[in-house]
């Protein structure tokens, strides 16, 4: 997995996909993973169309303790240092915690689209940096 990340990362073998930066939130006292990020370095169609700059994933048992939220902001400081001055996020309207996550770190909402494949309803947000 490492070394795809790596791969991705470079712009290797990407398919349809952008190239992207993988980042863990890790707690160094304890050693334990908390959680990663993935900056997306550009949208592509597909990109512009739904799920944006970055994708997010806290594990379960650390969920709710305000990880993603410092994840998502940690993330955003990392995207700027890439000349990345907005980026867009979605989240099913389902996934009460991951919009709202975009909401607590700024997110103003765009829209909200259906994704074709599962026909469940994506919301938008850009946040500026
Ligand atoms: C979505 C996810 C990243 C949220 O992570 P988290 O660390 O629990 O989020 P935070 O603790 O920063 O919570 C942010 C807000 O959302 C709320 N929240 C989090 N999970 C929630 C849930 N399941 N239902 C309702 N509210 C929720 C929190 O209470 C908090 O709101 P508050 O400040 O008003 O109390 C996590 O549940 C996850 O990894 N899910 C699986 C992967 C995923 O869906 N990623 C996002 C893809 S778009």
């Amino acid at each position: 997995m490492l070394y795809r990340v790596e791969e991705v990362e470079k712009g290797d073998n990407l398919g349809e996909y952008a190239s992207s930066t993988t980042y863990w939130l890790y707690n160094d006292e304890t050693n334990v993973l908390l959680g990663a990020s993935n900056l997306r370095h550009y949208l592509t169609e597909d990109g512009l169309k739904l799920w944006g700059h970055i994708g997010y994933g806290i594990r379960p048992s650390e969920r709710k303790k305000g990880y993603a939220t410092e994840l998502l902001r940690m993330t955003m400081t990392e995207a700027k240092k890439k000349n990345i001055d907005k980026v867009l996020l979605g989240a099913y309207i389902g996934n009460i915690g991951s919009w709202k996550v975009m909401e607590k770190c700024g997110g103003k909402l765009e829209n909200i689209v259906i994704e074709e494949e599962t026909g469940l309803p994506v919301k938008r947000y850009w946040i500026d940096i």
